[in-house]
């Protein structure tokens, strides 16, 4: 016998609770719970009586050779060499980044049946982005659906190579009681989905929407549930986007992908640098470069600092890109360790293109970029700054060095100020470009204004 019972489940990390809370105990996320309907019932475990499938890891075959390149090459790198049959991927992002116009482009370019299941937008609205993406649409199947039992049924019957589910938010198992969006349908509907990519040896592309505190529901549960977590950011007023692996059971999780926006679509950023220094105003006080390392490819960026002299009594902090709590750190050792009086100004702190950047090596370029604005000098644009600033005002080493170096060369720097203890052992000592090593953050900003 079987009897139903109710909990409450938080939609931001999938903490279950008997009754209702205000604030979750997990996450502290506040009025995140949702009721849930249980099933109970005394049902016994049975012993199991058929055959048994266990093989020598030697006659597994490797799905490696199966994989369908999309041709796209940011997203395949990322996925890892392409998507690979029986596999489920999550692509989760703000709404508006663009996830739908991605999958749309992902499937045109594959040689082979796709499924674009959308829950979200009328097949007229679909035909208008297509009809704006120029796509090729022999192979291309769109089916307006939110029930997923009708879904995995279209799939039965049309065979797919590739189904992408828009968005997961929106289907829901008519046998369950839960409404769409709560953790209850979005676990189910995904375990079903796996089970028919499994079972049909087929990939499935299932969009989630995200926001900047994270998903809307079904957060943690289902990362765990798939074989890839890929995520789509970027600032939507911005046209750069990129595309990163946070989970990868086929491939690793350091490649990133480049993407912009364009009238008709997404087009692939080969040549990153270029484009993020394309803009740059070069004779102006407050701008520098640096180089970061996005995945494994070092990016060369402009970080942009404005300092002007506060009127009231609290002065402002705004960083775009970056870490605010990295900047108010940064800005305590220029005031301790360099004598710069901040804390009657404000500081404003740009990525330039819409970056988002968290790695510590760029922290030279934030704080000789802070230090030029306030003193109005100009930072030489064909200088390069790398280096991590430690609360001792010390410059630490950074990784990836050799990656570095190499990129400023190639877009024609003439120096590039690095940690000191990374020019020991540098291999490469062909290089035409100047570098420079320092200790303190003193002594760069000395050497540079
Ligand atoms: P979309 O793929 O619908 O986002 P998501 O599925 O992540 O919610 O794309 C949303 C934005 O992209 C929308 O604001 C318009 C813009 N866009 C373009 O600029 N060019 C295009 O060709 C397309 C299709 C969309
Ligand atoms: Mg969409």
């Amino acid at each position: 016998m079987s009897k139903t019972k109710i909990k409450y489940t938080c939609s931001n990390c999938g903490y279950e609770s008997l009754r209702w809370l205000g604030k979750c105990l997990e996450c502290e996320k506040w009025n995140t719970f949702t009721e849930e309907i249980i099933e109970t019932g005394n049902r016994k475990p049975a012993a199991y009586k058929g055959t048994l499938n266990i093989k020598k890891i030697d006659e597994l075959e490797s799905s490696e050779k199966n994989r369908i390149v999309t041709g796209i090459n940011e997203l395949d790198r990322v996925l890892g060499g392409g998507f690979i049959p029986g596999s489920v991927i999550l692509l989760g992002g703000d709404p508006g980044i663009g996830k739908s116009t991605l999958a749309m482009q992902a499937a045109s370019s594959i040689n082979q049946k796709v499924l674009y299941v959308t829950g979200e937008e009328s097949n007229a609205q679909i035909k208008t982005r297509a009809a704006r993406l120029i796509l090729k649409s022999d192979n291309f199947f769109v089916l307006s659906e939110t029930d997923l039992n009708i879904i995995i049924a279209a799939i039965n019957s049309l065979s797919p190579a590739l189904v992408i589910i828009d968005s997961i938010q929106t289907m829901y198992r008519s046998e369950l009681d839960n409404s769409p969006g709560t953790i209850t349908q979005i676990r189910e509907c995904t375990s079903m989905l796996m089970d028919a990519a499994k079972k049909n040896n087929i990939t499935i592309l299932i969009i989630g929407h995200v926001t900047k505190e994270g998903f809307i529901a079904g957060p943690k549960v289902l990362e765990h549930m798939v074989d890839t977590v890929i995520q789509f950011e970027g600032e939507s007023h911005h046209s750069f986007r990129i595309l990163r692996a946070q989970k990868n059971r086929f491939g690793s999780t350091n490649e990133i992908g480049i993407f912009e926006m364009h009238e008709n679509g997404l087009t692939e950023v080969k040549n990153p640098s270029e484009v993020f220094l394309n803009e740059r105003e070069k004779e102006i006080s407050g701008s520098a470069i640096t180089a970061s390392i996005e995945g494994t490819r070092p990016i060369l960026l402009e970080v942009q600092a404005l300092v002007t002299p506060s009127n009231f009594g609290n002065p402002q902090r705004v960083a775009t890109g970056f870490d605010y709590r990295r900047l108010s750190i940064l800005l305590a050792v220029l005031e301790k360790r360099c004598g710069y009086r901040l804390s009657a100004n404000n500081v404003f702190l740009n990525m330039a293109g819409g970056v988002k950047i968290d790695e510590p090596a760029i922290d030279l370029a934030v704080c000789c970029s802070i230090a030029s604005s306030l003193t109005d000098k100009i930072l030489n644009s064909k200088t390069v700054l790398v280096g991590e600033v430690g609360l001792g005002g010390e410059i630490r080493s950074v990784g990836h060095i050799e990656k570095r170096i190499q990129e400023a060369e190639k877009l024609g720097f003439q120096q590039i100020i690095i940690p000191l203890n990374n020019t020991k052992g540098l291999k490469n000592s062909r290089t035409t470009i100047k570098i420079k090593g320092v200790e303190s953050l003193t002594e760069a900003i000395n050497h540079l204004l």
